[in-house]
């Protein structure tokens, strides 16, 4: 029979060893094992403590039961305050090594910007769809009727040699031109007609302003009294909206056989506004793109009544464009992908 003097002895060194052994753990993980030791209802040690119950005399075990419940009730109470407190300083630990500073410069993401053409094909679109252009999107690869014979330049015409041309076969080639499209819209399509056709156009020709391959906009109007000034009045709008406020455009006598008359049109050089600079080559003027009035032929090839309806059409260089609106003089730049150069035109 166990002294009832050496289990108060117990009890008190237990209690001791606890409060010991308490004050040197600083994380609840320890607290949890520390805590398991004593208090495991099998292997802990207040667990044992009440295991002796049945060899204490009966007229002490009241209070001995009462004397080990205290203790485990303080042990529990001890070792749940350390938990919180162990628990709110851990977390406060956290939030320090997780602390961010909300004032810092953010890390800049990287994000990309559209292709400068894609930029100029959808700045053009906008432009020209406020005036009620529809778009069409035409063939690379036509037939020679298309791109040639239909618009006025049957074989052998020696305005063929302006463009020259990768056949494919005597009679398919890849288009040279997006006029192409004129012919297959008026084919289809009675007047009024108002389309805008972007896509790319292929000629044997390469240096640091040519391209094998480049992009085109072509414009084409039919209606009734159709003339020269709604072209230039139309053509005054794109610059403005391309090029800036103040410009204006101005046209020159030139030749394709699809228009009559044909003009090149000049713009007012948005640079130096017409002083002359060594953008303009000193003339106050820069040349951006073909156009005319539709030949009566060619509405006549599409059976449209050439004495009822006269047309207006324009062709854009989509590279030339972009490299009189962006300051870029090798053309090659816009086929190289360099990031560091495209990176530069974001022009929203
Ligand atoms: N297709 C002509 C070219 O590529 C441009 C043009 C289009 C001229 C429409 C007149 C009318 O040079």
């Amino acid at each position: 029979m166990p002294e009832t003097n050496k289990l108060a002895e117990n009890i008190a060194a237990i209690r001791q060893k606890i409060q010991d052994g308490a004050e040197k753990l600083d994380n609840s993980k320890a607290v949890y094992e520390f805590k398991k030791s004593f208090l495991d209802s099998k292997a802990g040690e207040i667990g044992q403590l009440m295991k002796e119950m049945k060899n204490i005399p009966k007229e002490q075990r009241a209070d001995y039961g009462k004397a080990v419940n205290e203790l485990k009730e303080w042990a529990v109470q001890l070792f749940d305050d350390m938990d919180v407190k162990l628990k709110e300083a851990e977390l406060k630990r956290r939030y320090e090594k997780e602390k961010i500073d909300v004032t810092m410069p953010a890390v800049e993401t990287e994000t990309g910007n559209l292709h400068p053409i894609t930029q100029i094909i959808e700045q053009l679109i906008d432009v020209f769809a406020g005036m009620g252009f529809e778009v069409y999107e035409g063939t690379e690869v036509e037939n020679d009727y298309y791109n040639f014979t239909a618009l006025n330049t049957p074989q052998d015409h020696p305005a063929r040699d302006m463009q020259d041309t990768f056949y494919l076969s005597p009679e398919f080639l890849l288009r040279t031109q997006t006029s192409a499209g004129q012919i297959h819209v008026m084919e289809n399509k009675k007047p009024p007609i108002k389309i805008l056709s972007p896509g790319r156009v292929f000629r044997s020709d390469d240096d640091s302003t040519h391209s094998p391959m480049f992009g085109q906009m072509e414009g084409l109007v039919v209606d009734e009294h159709i003339t020269l000034s709604d072209l230039q009045g139309m053509l005054d709008l794109f610059v403005q909206k391309i090029y800036g406020e103040g410009t204006y455009t101005r046209l020159r006598p030139s030749y394709f056989p699809f228009t009559e008359p044909s003009v090149e049109v000049d713009v007012s050089c948005f640079e130096c506004g017409g002083k002359g600079c060594r953008l303009c080559k000193g003339t106050g003027w820069i040349e951006i793109l073909g156009a005319g009035i539709v030949n009566k032929k060619v509405l006549e090839n599409c059976g449209i009544d050439s004495e009822k309806y006269s047309g207006l059409a324009f062709g854009i260089g989509l590279e030339r464009t972009a490299m009189l609106k962006y300051g870029i003089n090798n053309i090659k730049t816009l086929f190289e992908s360099d990031l560091r150069a495209l990176k530069q035109i974001d022009d929203k």
